[in-house]
């Protein structure tokens, strides 16, 4: 019995070695560099086997092989690269789309809420970003925005009422503002913003990495076979609550015959106009509930969270650079003297040293650490000449790019000088892209950036923050794709006016 158990082992241990040699022959042969450390899981082994983020194990990678265009890692059978350079990234993201236009997981079908644009891919997702779009064009939201302006005026009068939130956990306070915000645009607002949902606890616990989580998630972005084989789902918790929520929605909305500019409106209109089709391809979709709670389900997963990540990382600066904080008070308050004690989205667009302040905090912390695609025919990147084939798993950095010298001189210095009018046209789009970019880029782009400032005025019009950090630099915790300070907080001051 001993003897058969140690053969099997045995065996396993030299299947997984030689899974090793193959994942770094493949490269080898192709002349590129491969990252030796775990040569079967790259560095989703590492991520599972440590306590870091897998962002920072991708940034080790990065500054390790710093002239290198690309960098092949391991991912159990499938070849997979990290593509570094600039241009090369351009090329997956952009100029090559229909070669990379796969989000680079295959979820199953058992998953209703994984349904939604961030993880469906080729024709389906193309039918289902399309229908989505309508609601994120410049003139909806401004239409929504008055959906913003009331969370973030409630929110102010939720903190007045709640002075324990001031200090303490201030990335949760803000996703109670965030959530309601996303809330809003999904669901519509009726007498008030409702800031203690249990659709926080949903958003917040979608990417939570717990080990059930983590291993999930790696098989997943490992290999779409093991994936299918195994029957496996991220998102199943979630439908008991959210899907019957949509569906009342949905109804209610149907027999009210009101329109809110919302999500929920969105969903009456395709509903009333029946099966959606892409012209190019044929494919039909039926607008079901499930189908739309999917995509209301991946607005709140994609939404409340980097949303709030972004608003905490801004304060966190703001708190630790006085001179920005002023400068930032006094625009905020004259705007809200010229437009007489309101603000309105004209005004939110005239603020200029709030745009800069928002883009330097997203540029030094990016919500989301790195993109990931996946090839779906053969191809070839420019700088390298490097060839990739058909199902290759890609990941391209966010974050290192950011901190990169090459790209931003004294890369861990706050300065929103950098994205001043004159200045941010020298900043290459490729260098900067804490939304992704490309065909694939965040659906809420402009949603995500007015709402997180909306939050911003009405906060600081009211208070002013102190930064509180443990030690010097940041320390994240562990987290799949975000990035995520733990060592630093926020404390809310109320300001005298
Ligand atoms: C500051 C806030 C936000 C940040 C930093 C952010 C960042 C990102 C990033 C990096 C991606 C991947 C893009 C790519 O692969 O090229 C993404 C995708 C996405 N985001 Fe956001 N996001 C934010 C807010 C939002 C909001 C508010 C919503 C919805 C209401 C949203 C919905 C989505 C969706 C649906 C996708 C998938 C798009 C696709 O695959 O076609 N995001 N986001």
């Amino acid at each position: 019995m001993i003897f058969t158990l140690l053969i099997l082992i045995g065996g396993l241990l030299a299947i997984y070695y030689l899974i090793g040699i193959y994942n770094e022959t493949y490269w080898k042969k192709r002349g590129i560099t491969f990252y030796p450390k775990s040569k079967v899981l790259g560095p989703m082994g590492q991520y599972i086997t440590s306590s870091r983020p897998l962002f920072e194990i991708f940034n080790d990678i990065y500054k390790t092989y710093s002239d290198e265009p690309v960098v092949g890692i391991g991912s159990l059978f499938n070849p997979a690269l990290f593509v570094k350079d600039p241009v090369n990234v351009y090329h997956v993201l952009t100029a090559d789309f229909n070669s990379f236009s796969h989000r680079g997981f295959d979820m199953n079908e058992g998953d209703i809420l994984a349904n939604n644009v961030v993880f469906i891919n080729g024709d389906r997702w193309k039918l289902i970003r399309q229908k989505m779009t309508p609601l994120f064009t410049a003139t909806k939201l401004k239409s929504m925005y008055y959906l913003m302006d009331r969370s973030a005026q409630d929110f102010v009068d939720y903190l007045n009422k709640r002075p324990e939130l001031l200090k303490g956990n201030a990335f949760n306070t803000l996703c109670t503002f965030t959530n309601a915000a996303v809330g809003a645009a999904v669901f519509g607002i009726e007498n008030e913003s409702i800031f203690e949902s249990p659709f926080l606890k949903m958003a917040l616990s979608a990417f939570r990495p717990t080990i059930k989580f983590n291993l999930t998630f790696a098989i997943g972005s490992l290999n779409a076979r093991l994936y299918k084989l195994l029957n496996l789902t991220i998102f199943k918790d979630h439908e008991k609550l959210f899907i019957p929520a949509i569906k009342e929605v949905i109804r209610k909305r149907e027999e009210l015959k009101v329109k809110k500019h919302d999500f929920a409106d969105l969903c009456v209109n395709l509903k009333s106009k029946g099966t959606m089709k892409d012209h190019d391809s044929g494919l039909e979709l039926q607008p079901t509930d499930e189908l739309l709670a999917a995509q209301a389900f991946s607005f709140y997963i994609a939404g409340v969270e980097p949303t709030g990540t972004a608003m905490f990382n801004i304060l966190v600066e703001l708190g630790r650079n006085p001179d920005s904080l002023k400068r930032l008070h006094k625009e905020i308050d004259d705007s809200f003297e010229k437009y007489n004690n309101e603000m309105t989205y004209d005004a939110i667009q005239e603020m200029e040293y709030l745009d800069m302040v928002h883009d330097e905090a997203l540029r030094m912390h990016p919500p989301i650490g790195y993109l990931t695609r996946q090839c779906v025919k053969d191809t070839v990147l420019p700088v390298g000449n490097v060839k990739v084939e058909k199902g290759t798993k890609i990941f391209t950095p966010i974050y290192s790019i950011h901190h990169d010298p090459k790209f931003y001189t004294n890369p861990e210095v706050f300065n929103p000088e950098r994205f001043s009018r004159e200045n941010s046209k020298n900043i290459n789009n490729n260098t900067f892209m804490p939304f992704g970019e490309g065909k694939r880029l965040c659906i809420g782009i402009r949603y995500g950036t007015l709402q997180g400032k909306a939050g911003l005025v009405h906060l600081l019009r009211h208070f002013t923050v102190k930064t509180n950090i443990k030690e010097p630099g940041f320390k994240y915790s562990k987290q799949t794709i975000q990035v995520r300070p733990t060592n630093v907080d926020v404390q809310f001051i109320p300001r005298n006016h």
